[in-house]
């Protein structure tokens, strides 16, 4: 469809020396460049602004950014789309009917707040039956703070009835321990999903390296532009294949530094205006949890309350 599997050294004014550059550099592929500035490119390859401009220009005609489609057809996509069950009905309510498919849902909240667990339950709620709530599908785990546990897997396996065995089989993992390894993770991932059969990818926690790696203000704006490119290749998972994708984010540990909101989430405004859905998790009375939509495109504002059990996710 689009040429996103194209090689850079198809691009005019890219020699194999300057696309071993920007693969150096981070651009390792074409809708990479497309969305590039010219000021950016320059800088990391060290080319002229009339080169920088030519490259920028050609990917986005490859890519096929900015094409229109008729409303007709978006709507006929729509229809394909599919929902994952969180294990909490009134959750379940508050996002629409669950986790949505081709589109990326964001859970952001304090420490503790669920945010992993609602990942390993999707891992294990994909692969029930449609009537059951799932979409009989496999899922990718991308764990970056090394949270994730399959002993946990197992408990919310039983808990859900399916063969807690199988159900590890068709959880694929992957660690990455720093940003670069992330986006790199995020665009493999396209070719796994479409061999396994994959409807859902979690990434665990999307900003942590984000944040550990570019601290203090001076580098915020190539953070953003890093996290912008990475998101980009995750709507394009979500639309092109198929996929419900899950992405928890934490929220500023200093919330005092900022007047406004206190839980503003990393990631500012690029994530903010990405992300199709978002859902701020806090922790309550008795071990009970508080779901609540922020700014959504199609769904009401309001929240839900669930509960994290030995067995998993539930009202
Ligand atoms: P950070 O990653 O630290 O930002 O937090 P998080 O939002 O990812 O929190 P997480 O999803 O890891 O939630 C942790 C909480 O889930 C714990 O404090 C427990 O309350 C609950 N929890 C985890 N495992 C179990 C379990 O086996 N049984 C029960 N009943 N609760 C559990
Ligand atoms: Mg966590």
């Amino acid at each position: 469809m689009t040429g996103e599997k194209q090689a850079l050294e198809s691009l005019p004014g890219v020699g194999e020396a300057t696309a071993g550059k920007l693969r150096e550099a981070g651009y390792t592929t074409i809708e990479s460049l497309a969305t590039a500035t010219i000021g950016e490119l320059c800088e990391a390859i060290e080319i002229g602004e009339a080169q920088a401009k030519k490259i920028i220009a050609a990917a986005r005609k490859v890519a096929e950014i900015g094409e229109f489609v008729t409303a007709d057809k978006v709507l006929e996509r729509r229809k394909t789309v599919g929902w994952i069950t969180t294990g909490s009905k009134q959750l379940d309510t508050l996002l629409g009917g669950g986790v949505e498919t081709r589109a990326v849902t964001e859970a952001f909240g304090e420490f503790g707040s669920g945010k992993s667990q609602i990942g390993h339950q999707l891992c294990i709620n994909v692969q029930l039956p449609p009537e059951e709530g799932g979409l009989g599908a496999k899922a990718v785990f991308i764990d970056t703070e090394n949270t994730f546990r399959p002993e946990r897997v197992l408990q919310m396996a039983t808990g859900a009835g399916i063969d807690p065995n199988e159900a590890l089989k068709n959880i694929l993992v992957a660690r990455s321990y720093n940003t670069d390894q992330q986006l790199l993770i995020a665009e493999k991932a396209e070719d796994i999903i479409e061999r396994e059969g994959v409807r859902l990818l979690v990434i665990d926690s999307l900003t942590s390296h984000f944040r550990a790696e570019y601290t203090g203000r001076g580098t915020l704006a190539e953070r953003q532009q890093k996290l912008a490119r990475h998101l980009l290749t995750l709507h394009r998972i979500a639309d092109l294949k198929d996929v419900a994708i899950f992405a928890t984010n934490q929220v500023q540990a200093r919330p005092d530094m900022f007047f406004g909101d206190p839980t503003r989430p990393i990631g500012g405004h690029i994530l903010g205006h990405s992300a199709t859905t978002r859902i701020y998790l806090r922790k309550s009375k008795g071990g009970r949890r508080i779901a609540r939509i922020v700014d959504s495109p199609n769904l009401p504002e309001g929240e839900s309350v669930f509960m994290i059990t030995e067995g998993g996710i539930r009202d």
